[in-house]
């Protein structure tokens, strides 16, 4: 099969579009025919900074498709059917093999594209929101990197759940699109003083929960936004700088900072069926899955590069 590789961790240009061997299905796994990859923040990540499972390595945690071979020990799918799935690595290729536990059906009707963006960041939003941020109807919710998808998602799910959302972005572009996904509040970062605008739309009590997917220098700003007995669900990394913090700046408000990893309990059946619910939600229409661009396969690392100018809103995918 062909797939984006790279040998060594760099800048986009270090993809290659290689013949590699294609992947054995697992007994408890299925394979299937990629039809479209989600490229993930953390498969950026992965390619700047990150561990090489293997030489050359294939990166890559979400891809949708169709079933063409199914596991002896599976008994809940077929091949021909279409799923998307998650994995540590492995989606920028033509064919991948994954655990049945982390494939989930794909409703008829749905676009392959919204499938294959589906389960990490909704996933990853919602217990970042519910199973670590316990988030309540009425609070204030401040959502960092508001047009990540992680961000779109967590937007979305807070809204429903009656929160007020604050989110920020790098530009008022950004913000603006935001507001159709519930966002009542949007704080440029690059142009506004982060914290005192978090302080000035919540008349200085500080925000309940700050969902933070970008890390470094920012982690400490969603601390200092903080309202009395506030809650940080810290996710990721997308900033890319050390994270330099005072954690004695929790101590005064009853603060806390919570870490939230969706791979550490991807295998549960409580992630499971939260995923599951969610995807039929997005086939109802009730939550929706925001798309960027979509390129081939072979032009992997142009795909990376948009992601990294930031000009993405949403979702940016691959096409085998
Ligand atoms: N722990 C977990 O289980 C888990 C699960 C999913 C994702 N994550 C992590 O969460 C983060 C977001 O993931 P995602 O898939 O939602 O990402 P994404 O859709 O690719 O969006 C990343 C966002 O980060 C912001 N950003 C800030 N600094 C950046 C930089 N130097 N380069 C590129 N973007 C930058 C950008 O927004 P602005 O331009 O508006 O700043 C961009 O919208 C990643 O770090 C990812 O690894 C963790």
């Amino acid at each position: 099969m062909k797939a984006a590789v790279y040998y060594e961790n760099g800048p986009p240009g270090v993809f290659k579009y290689e013949d590699v061997e294609d992947p054995a299905c697992l007994p408890e796994g299925i394979l299937i025919d990629v039809e479209a990859v989600s490229i993930e923040g953390g498969d950026t990540l992965n390619r700047a900074r990150g561990e090489l499972a293997t030489v050359p390595h294939i990166v890559g945690y979400q891809a949708a498709g169709t079933i063409v071979e199914v596991g002896e020990k599976v008994t809940n799918f077929k091949p021909g059917q279409r799923v998307t799935t998650v994995n540590m690595h492995g989606s920028h290729a033509e064919k991948r093999s994954v655990f049945a536990q982390t494939a989930w059906a794909v409703p008829d009707g749905m676009d392959i594209r919204t499938a294959s963006a589906i389960p990490v960041p909704f996933g990853t939003a919602h217990d970042c929101l519910f199973e670590f941020g316990r988030l309540k109807e009425g609070e204030t919710v401040l959502i960092q990197a508001g047009a990540s998808a992680v961000g779109l998602a967590a937007i979305q799910l807070a809204k429903r759940a009656g929160a007020t959302v604050i989110a920020t972005a790098s530009s008022a572009e950004k913000l603006d699109r935001l507001r159709e996904y519930g966002m009542d509040h949007g704080i440029n970062y690059k142009t506004q003083d982060l914290v005192a605008e978090a302080m000035r739309l919540t008349d200085n009590r500080g925000v309940d929960l700050v969902v933070d997917p970008v890390g470094g220098p920012t982690l400490q700003k969603s601390i200092l936004a903080l309202g009395y007995r506030g809650r940080v669900s810290t996710v990721g990394d997308a900033g890319r700088e050390d994270a330099l913090m005072d954690l004695s700046t929790l101590r005064a408000g009853n603060r806390s900072i919570t870490g939230v990893f969706l791979g550490a309990e991807i295998f549960t059946d409580r992630v499971y069926r939260n995923i599951e619910k969610m995807i039929a939600e997005i086939a109802k229409g009730e939550l929706k899955v925001v798309l960027d661009k979509s390129f081939a396969l072979k032009d992997a690392a142009a795909a990376h590069e948009y992601i990294e100018s930031r000009k993405a809103f949403g979702r940016v995918t691959l096409t085998p």
